[in-house]
C-alpha cells in the first residue's frame, strides 16, 4: 500500500506546548508509595526518592506533573502531607481505600518535580472541602506574605515559594464514583468562589475547571457547558479525561485515537459557544490532564486497608504502545487548543514505568511512543495533508491506515514526522514531501515494532524496544502494525 505526506512550513497548526508530554502521579496503589518514593531502597537519595525512577523520568524530559489526584485529592488534606514528617498522620482514605501514611505531600512533591526537572499542576480538593482551603494551599505554596500559611512553609524548611502557576478546580467533580460529586450547578457554584478565592491571593496562577470525566458520561457536553458558563471568566482551561480499552477487534481498537480527536473538537466547540455567549475575548484551552489506555489493570477489585497496594498495574501490549503512539499524534495535531495533557499515570499503576519493591525498574512498550513524542515533538506542529487508503469499522465509515504528524523544530533545524500503520497486514511505501524547508536530508528512521501485538515487555525480558531502521532513499517503508519517528535535518 502506498501513502504520502505533504507539508508546507508556512501551514502551521501551532506551536506545541511541551505540557503536552506532561504526566501524572496520584497517591493511588504504588505510585507514590514503592514508586517514586522508596527510602529503604539502595537506589533512594536524600529524601528517599528512588534515582532509578528518576533517571527515567528525566530522559523522558517530563515537563509537567499532575499531583496529588484523580479520585485521591477529593477527600485529601493538603496539610497532612507537610511539615515534620514524624508528626504527621496516618489516616484511612477513601478513594482507593488504603492506609495513607502522608510521608510525601507538596513539601516532598515540588522537590521530587525540581530533581526531575519538572513543574506541578497541583489539584485543590473540591470534593470535601472549599475555597477557603485552597486558597490556603495557595498561600502556602506561593506567597511570600508574613501570614500563617506563608510562614508555616518557612518553618517547614522552604523560604522560597514553590511557585506553582497549573492548578486544578476539584477532579472529575461529576464522576460516578466521586467523593463528593456534585451536580454540575453545584459544582459551578464552588469552583467559581474558588477560583476567585484563590487568583485574590496569587492573580498569575492558570486554573482548570473539572469538564467531562469522559465523553460517555450520562450528561457529557451540558456538564461542561454548565460549569464553563459559571467559571468562564476565571479560569484557562477545560479538565477532560478519556482512558480507552480494547473492547472488540483491534480494528476497532485501532480506531479510538479518531474519537479522541472528536472529543477535543466538541470540548474547543463548547468552550468557545461559552465565550460567545459570554463575548469574552480570552480563549479557554483544554487541558487533557489524564489520558491513557486502560491496559488489563482492575480498578475495582483491589486490595483495601494496605499501605500502597498493588492497584491498577497493567501490563502494556504492544498494541497498546501503538495506540498510545497515535493519541500522542492526535494530541499534536490539536496542539492549537490543547494545552497540557498528562499520561495517567507515570509509575507503576496504568504507568509506562514499572518499580519492583527494593528491586529493579523497567519500562513498558507504552514507554516508547511517549519518550520520542516528548523529546522529538517540540517545535511547531505543521498542517499535513495525508493520502492514504481507510478502512470501516461497525463504529467508524473512515479510517485512515495512516495517522501521522509533522513537526518543524527551527531552533535545531529538524522536522520530525511520527507515523504509525495502523494496518494488520499491508506495509506503506511512504512518501513524504515537506514544501517550504529547502533541502531536507533523512537522518533518522526510528520503528516500533512486534510480530505480535500483544507482545508485552518484563524486567526480564524488554521484548519490545525501538530499532534503528536504515534511512530510504526515497520511499519509506512503514511495517503492517508499527510506530515510527523520521527525522529530517536541513
Ligand atoms: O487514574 C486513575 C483514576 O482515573 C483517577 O483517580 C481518576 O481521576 C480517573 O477516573
Amino acid at each position: 500500500m502506498k501513502a504520502k505526506i505533504i507539508a508546507n512550513k508556512n501551514f502551521c497548526i501551532s506551536e506545541i506546548d511541551n505540557r503536552i508530554y506532561g504526566s501524572f502521579l496520584e497517591h493511588i496503589g504504588r505510585v507514590i508509595y514503592e514508586g517514586i518514593y522508596e527510602p529503604s531502597h539502595p537506589c533512594a537519595d536524600d529524601m528517599g526518592f528512588r534515582q532509578d525512577i528518576l533517571d527515567f523520568v528525566k530522559k523522558l524530559a517530563l515537563p509537567i506533573v499532575r499531583y496529588p489526584g484523580g479520585n485521591f485529592v477529593s477527600a485529601y488534606n493538603w496539610e497532612d502531607g507537610t511539615g515534620e514528617k514524624t508528626k504527621r498522620p496516618r489516616k484511612f482514605e477513601s478513594a482507593w481505600q488504603s492506609i495513607e501514611t502522608n510521608q510525601v505531600g507538596i513539601d516532598e512533591l515540588q522537590e521530587w518535580a525540581r530533581r526531575a526537572g519538572s513543574e506541578i499542576m497541583l489539584a485543590v480538593n473540591l470534593g470535601t472541602r472549599g475555597p477557603q482551603e485552597a486558597q490556603n494551599l495557595v498561600e502556602y505554596c506561593n506567597l511570600e506574605t508574613d501570614t500563617y500559611y506563608a510562614n508555616l512553609r518557612c518553618q517547614n524548611g522552604f523560604k522560597e515559594p514553590f511557585h506553582i502557576k497549573t492548578w486544578c478546580l476539584g477532579n472529575e467533580m461529576g464522576g460516578l464514583g466521586q467523593i463528593g460529586r456534585k451536580t454540575a450547578d453545584d459544582y459551578g457554584k464552588i469552583a467559581l468562589e474558588t477560583a476567585k478565592h484563590m487568583k485574590r491571593a496569587d492573580p498569575t496562577i492558570e486554573l482548570a475547571v473539572s469538564g467531562s470525566s469522559h465523553v460517555n458520561m450520562p450528561n457529557y457536553g451540558k456538564w461542561d457547558l454548565t460549569v464553563l458558563d459559571y467559571t468562564y471568566p476565571f479560569i484557562e482551561y477545560l479538565s477532560i479525561h478519556q482512558y480507552y480499552g480494547k473492547n472488540g477487534s483491534t480494528e476497532e481498537y485501532f480506531a479510538k485515537p479518531l474519537e479522541l480527536s472528536e472529543y477535543i473538537r466538541s470540548a474547543v466547540a463548547m468552550c468557545d459557544s461559552i465565550k460567545a455567549i459570554q463575548k469574552s475575548d480570552k480563549t479557554v484551552h483544554i487541558a487533557f490532564d489524564e489520558w491513557n489506555v486502560w491496559g488489563n489493570s482492575d480498578l475495582i477489585n483491589f486490595p483495601k486497608g494496605q499501605v500502597a497496594p498493588h492497584i491498577g498495574e497493567a501490563s502494556y501490549t504492544f498494541e497498546d504502545a501503538l495506540v498510545v503512539g497515535m493519541m500522542l499524534i492526535t494530541f499534536q495535531n490539536h496542539s492549537d487548543r490543547v494545552k497540557i495533557a498528562c499520561l495517567a499515570q507515570l509509575v507503576n499503576a496504568i504507568a509506562p514505568i514499572m518499580a519492583e519493591k527494593n528491586g529493579k525498574s523497567w519500562v513498558q512498550t507504552i514507554f516508547y511512543p511517549y519518550l520520542y513524542a516528548s523529546l522529538y515533538g517540540r517545535g511547531t506542529a505543521m498542517r499535513p495533508v495525508i493520502e492514504c487508503d481507510s478502512y470501516k469499522t461497525r463504529e467508524h465509515s473512515c479510517v485512515p491506515y495512516m495517522e501521522a504528524s509533522v513537526i518543524h523544530d527551527e531552533a535545531v533545524k529538524t522536522v520530525t514526522v511520527f507515523a504509525v500503520n495502523r494496518s494488520l497486514d499491508e506495509d506503506i511505501g511512504l512518501t513524504i514531501e515537506l514544501e517550504g524547508i529547502g533541502n531536507c536530508e533523512l537522518f533518522e528512521h526510528i520503528e516500533l515494532f512486534s510480530d505480535n501485538l500483544s507482545t508485552v515487555n518484563s524486567p526480564e525480558n524488554q521484548a519490545v524496544t525501538p530499532q534503528n531502521r536504515e534511512c530510504a532513499s526515497s520511499e519509506i517503508l512503514l511495517k503492517k502494525h508499527s510506530w515510527n519517528m523520521i527525522r529530517y535535518r536541513y
